[in-house]
């Protein structure tokens, strides 16, 4: 379904710089809702693919949308920048090294100097990619400093180019449905700014728009990710101390949470996926000094996985073996990325100890094994109950659904360790 636009007539031509899992659904959805779209993307395989109106990833209900856009002429791409009235850059924010966890901010660089001589004043300009306080601003910066003609405000008469932050909140899986449902924040450098990005953000987000300032939305992001971090880094540092002392952590958890104020998420394995392993760090880059428990929570977390190493090899030199299955590499239920995920790094560690001779995998949702688990030439997939089967010690790392239907009969004489919490049923 296409259907007309409010934003000002004059106002229609919208580009979307990099075209992954947030901007290309973005793109998309604009030209579903009447602008003319352009999408801008380095890559030649994604330019290839949407070209034709293919995904070149998996989402859901992204398929037929993106055929139609694109059949219809509202979505198009590119590789160079052009000329729009509106510009959302949605481009990766990783870290520029895994010690000191800086933000890598050249990739915003990048698609903002694609940006620069195409402007000529009254432009949109919205930063969409998770970033450190102050990231819009420094986008404005490079502007202005290449664009001595324009202006932020428009002072001394020169033409105005507005700046706004409108961060993602989207859940992989549920993209098309979250982005248009979800509320969403803006927020500008100046108060135009602000507004110019509410209205164009209303004529397709049917949540609320809550407008503020861009340093506090560009926070505001990464604070949502770091509660969940700090709350899943407090079940995972109770299922160390449970463990210490004989007690079941998910009991433990599920008794604490009937408190009427009290709602303590689950431990596990660690923390994985691409935002909040990452979105913490940028809080800590911004200010060192002030975030040590958003630091500590990080460091909780990460370690998390060599306490279950350390479980699993304990469990195994016990028992005299050198075989253990493991449930799972997702790096959370039901889906297959296998991104940053501790189920991955622990069946790296596993297949790499010389006291294990073959990890047999279980993970539903892939076809076959990622490249650096298959060269090791240790590590097998296998259907779930034939994987379960085959080993005396078996290790849950993700909740997968399809494991759900397992029964305490499958594992009857295994050792099981469980760093989920899976109740299997009698
Ligand atoms: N994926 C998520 O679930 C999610 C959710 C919320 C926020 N975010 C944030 O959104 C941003 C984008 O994430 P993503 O998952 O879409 O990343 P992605 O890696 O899927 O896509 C980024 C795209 O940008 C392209 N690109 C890189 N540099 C470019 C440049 N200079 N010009 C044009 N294109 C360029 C890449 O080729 C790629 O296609 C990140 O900051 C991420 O943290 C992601």
């Amino acid at each position: 379904m296409i259907v007309k636009q409010n934003f000002s007539e004059s106002k229609k031509q919208l580009c979307v710089i990099g075209l992954g899992y947030i901007g290309l659904p973005t793109a998309v959805v604009f030209a579903q809702n009447g602008w003319q779209v352009k999408g801008v993307d380095v890559s030649d395989r994604t330019i290839e693919y949407v070209s034709r109106g293919e995904l070149p990833f998996v989402e859901k209900g992204l398929k037929g949308a993106l055929k139609t856009v694109v059949d219809a002429g509202m979505l198009t791409v590119q590789k160079d920048t052009p000329k729009a009235d509106v510009y959302i850059v949605s481009v990766p924010t990783p870290f520029k090294d895994t010690q000191t966890h800086a933000p890598d901010l050249s990739y915003i660089e990048a698609a903002t100097k694609g940006i620069i001589p195409q402007l000529s004043g009254d432009e949109l300009v919205v930063l969409e990619s998770t970033s450190p306080p102050g990231t819009t601003r420094f986008m404005a910066d490079l502007v202005m400093s290449a664009r001595p003609d324009l202006s932020l405000d428009g002072s001394d008469n020169r033409p105005i180019v507005h700046f706004a932050h409108a961060p993602e909140r989207v859940l992989p899986g549920q993209i098309m449905v979250e982005m248009t449902e979800n509320d969403r924040i803006v927020g500008g450098l100046t108060p135009e700014a602000t507004e110019k990005a509410r209205e164009i953000y209303a004529t397709f987000c049917q949540g609320a728009i809550l407008t503020t300032d861009a340093k506090t939305a560009e926070l505001a992001k990464l604070t949502e990710n770091s509660f969940r971090d700090v709350n899943i880094a407090f079940a995972n540092e109770l299922s160390l101390i449970c463990d210490q002392l004989d007690i079941n952590v998910w009991e433990l958890i599920k008794l604490a949470n009937r408190h009427p104020r009290v709602n303590i998420l689950q431990p596990g394995p660690g923390v994985g996926g691409h935002c909040i392993a990452v979105d913490p760090w940028f809080i800590v880059a911004s200010d060192p000094d002030n975030s040590n428990l958003i630091r500590t929570a990080r460091e909780v977390n990460d370690s998390k996985p060599d306490f279950v190493l350390e479980k699993v090899f304990r469990t195994l030199t016990s028992q005299n073996q050198d075989r253990v299955t493991v449930l799972g590499l997702a790096f959370k239920p039901n889906i297959d990325d296998l991104r940053e995920s501790p189920a991955m790094r622990i069946t790296e560690r596993l297949a790499a100890s010389p006291a294990v001779r073959e990890v047999i995998v279980a993970e539903p949702n892939i076809n076959e094994l990622p490249e650096v688990l298959a060269k090791t030439g240790k590590v097998r997939l296998a259907p779930i109950r034939e994987a379960i089967s085959e080993s005396e010690v078996v290790v849950q790392l993700v909740d997968h659904a399809q494991f759900k239907g397992l029964t305490l009969a499958d594992l009857s004489g295994k050792t099981f360790i469980n760093t989920r919490g899976s109740g299997f049923v009698a």
